[in-house]
């Protein structure tokens, strides 16, 4: 609050870019990106192969072109309208999946090469790096005697040495042993929360945009199709595809009736939909509820869990963490797969009665 009692006006964002498009051979790969990254918050750029997350990273960094739009750091314009300021004026760090250090530098040289300093302030920062990755005493060290994570920690010192407005990362983990990887995250994580630049993270991985974002804009064919904290993207997806990209989906097809859709498991209220649209509810498989039969009968319907509608098991796995279970069921036919925590495994053929948590459950137009 200031003296007169107004709000403070929120500060500019760290990374702000608008509109931004890159053809290549007359097909948008980038097409009307718009989005901003506050100091000290990972944003991951989410989505499949091939939808324009590096393009649109690499124009950031500005070592690509955009045809249109703006990049604007602290409120600046670093590309807009005729001015495109070359990468090394732009305050950004960067990290690229083949990290690959000088391999011919020290460590401590590796870490230092980007900075302009006096040869003591850079000793200084080199050290404070150094002891902020967990490599204290490496670096004299080459970096072909460092292990895969090691490298991986220099290269992160290496990026942040000069103190980026804006730290740009392309699927920097994805070279690194699938066991090291977890753990290597959220080290760089911490790291990059210490030093309080504005992280634009790619990836394709879900998990990792769910562990590393604040907050993840889903990218495909060039779009960001929806931008959001992991627990709203996740639990609100805006489409069937940005829910199936996350786990795997259930989809119970049915048709909009007076803004009602009859399913085996009772009436949903469907909304908007007009008279006769197909429409989609989608359920993930941890929402699907398994209570046992009793002699035919399965547990009174509740308004959480709406109406129980029978399953014949089809076919059960364990994968370690939890067992899927494939039903099909009584009505309809339909084929439904339910997650377990643990070890569940019931012999096919077993009747079991389901039912889906409606506040789990997202409805589309088919
Ligand atoms: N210099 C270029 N010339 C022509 N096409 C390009 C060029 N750079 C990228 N593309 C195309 O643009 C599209 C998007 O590429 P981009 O590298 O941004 O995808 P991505 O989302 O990073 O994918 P991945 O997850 O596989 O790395 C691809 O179809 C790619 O072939
Ligand atoms: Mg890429």
């Amino acid at each position: 609050m200031n003296s007169v009692g107004n709000p403070a006006p929120a500060p500019a964002p760290r990374l702000e870019i608008r509109n931004l498009t890159r053809s290549f051979a007359g097909r948008a790969v980038v097409d009307d990106v718009s989005l901003t990254v506050a100091a000290g918050q990972v944003t991951c750029l989410l989505g499949p192969s091939g939808c324009g997350k590096s393009t649109t990273l690499r124009m950031i960094a500005g070592v690509e072109t955009p045809d249109s739009g703006q990049i604007v750091i602290d409120g600046a314009p670093v590309f807009a309208n005729g001015l495109a300021l070359p990468p090394e004026r732009r305050g950004v760090g960067l990290m690229f999946q083949d990290f690959a250090l000088f391999p011919h530098l020290t460590v401590a040289d590796n870490i230092a090469f980007g900075l302009t300093a006096a040869r003591e302030a850079k000793a200084r920062r080199v050290d404070e790096l150094l002891e902020r990755v967990n490599l204290t005493g490496f670096g004299p060290k080459h970096p072909h005697q460092l292990s895969g994570g090691e490298q991986q920690r220099v290269a992160l010192a290496r990026a942040l040495a000069p103190r980026p407005r804006v730290m740009l990362m392309d699927e920097p983990f994805s070279g690194l042993d699938n066991r090291l990887r977890d753990g290597i995250r959220d080290a760089t994580l911490e790291v990059l929360k210490d030093e309080g630049a504005a992280v634009l993270l790619v990836t394709h991985e879900p998990d990792e945009a769910m562990r590393m974002a604040d907050e993840i804009a889903l990218m495909r064919a060039g779009r960001v199709v929806q931008q959001g904290a992991p627990y709203n993207i996740y639990n609100n997806p805006v489409d069937r595809a940005a829910a199936a990209f996350f786990s795997d989906i259930n989809v119970i097809r049915a048709e909009s009736r007076g803004a009602l859709t009859v399913t085996p498991f009772g009436e949903f209220l469907t909304p908007g939909h007009a008279d006769g649209a197909p429409v989609e509810i989608v359920i993930r498989p941890q929402h699907l509820k398994i209570d046992f039969d009793r002699a035919g009968r399965g547990p009174n319907p509740t308004p959480m869990d709406g109406t129980p509608a029978r399953g014949i098991v089809q076919r059960a796995r364990f994968l370690g963490r939890e067992s899927l279970v494939e039903f099909r069921m009584e009505f309809g036919g339909l084929v439904l797969t339910a997650s377990v925590p643990g070890v569940f495994l019931p012999k096919p053929g077993t009747a079991l009665w389901l039912m889906i948590r409606r506040d789990r459950c997202f409805v589309f137009p088919a």
